[in-house]
């Protein structure tokens, strides 16, 4: 019985050791963190096309963080330099990812700025990636004989229109091309930021 007490603080301590450096270490690391200027907060079709790339899933097979090209040849891929903490100050939650089976898109809207193709692809990953193992999202279109004037008609091959109708984007299909053009974060690197936080960055920048 005499043993709780120091059983008791010996828990607490252990805990709150924890605490420290997993949660209250860590918040302080990036508190200071500022968004860079050329990073624009996410307008609200965005924000709706960011809620249906949460929703469907696509992180599980996107990541959005490239590295650094000593962990890892992400800029040879084309994917652009090695992300930091202020590139993600308006992400919650992140979409970091763990999984490639697709490319990275953290900057998708840079390197695929068409809105075209983007429809494209979602509809139909095969019709503009013949070898993709994508799957197809066509709950976000519609189709039909033949399109109203406000409708936005998505090139698609005749292959892959059902009946030859014409395929029309919903409005999740818009926001969610929205939000991946949002994806350029080609600006330089927050440096200040990253020294004054203890990170380096040896390899990637001059
Ligand atoms: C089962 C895995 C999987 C899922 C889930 C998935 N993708 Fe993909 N995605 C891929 C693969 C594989 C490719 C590469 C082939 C291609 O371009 O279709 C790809 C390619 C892409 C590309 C083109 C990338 C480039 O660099 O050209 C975009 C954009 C994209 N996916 C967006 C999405 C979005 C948005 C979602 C969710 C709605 C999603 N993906 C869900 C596997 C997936």
């Amino acid at each position: 019985m005499n043993r709780l007490l120091p059983l008791g603080i010996t828990a607490l301590a252990i805990l709150a050791l924890a605490m420290l450096f997993l949660l209250i270490g860590p918040a302080l690391q990036i508190a200071p963190i500022q968004p860079p200027e050329e990073l624009q907060p996410y307008s609200k079709a965005e924000l709706r096309g960011r809620a249906h790339y949460v929703g469907l899933g696509c992180v599980y097979c996107h990541s959005q963080q490239p590295r650094e090209s000593s962990q890892a040849p992400d800029q040879a891929r084309g994917w652009g330099r090695a992300s930091t903490p202020a590139d993600y100050v308006y992400d919650q939650p992140h979409q970091l990812g763990t999984m490639r089976t697709g490319p990275d898109l953290f900057n998708i809207g840079q390197r695929q700025p068409s809105r075209a193709w983007q429809l494209t692809h979602l509809y139909a990953p095969r019709a503009v990636q013949p070898d993709s193992i994508m799957p197809a999202f066509p709950f976000l279109f519609e189709t039909k004989d033949s399109a109203d004037a406000d409708d936005v008609v998505v090139d698609v091959p005749e292959a892959f229109r059902p009946n030859g109708e014409v395929v029309v984007a919903r409005q999740a299909a818009l926001d969610l091309v929205d939000y991946l053009l949002s994806l350029d974060h080609s600006y330089p690197a927050a440096h200040e930021e990253l020294r004054d936080n203890g990170y380096r960055r040896d390899r990637d920048t001059p």
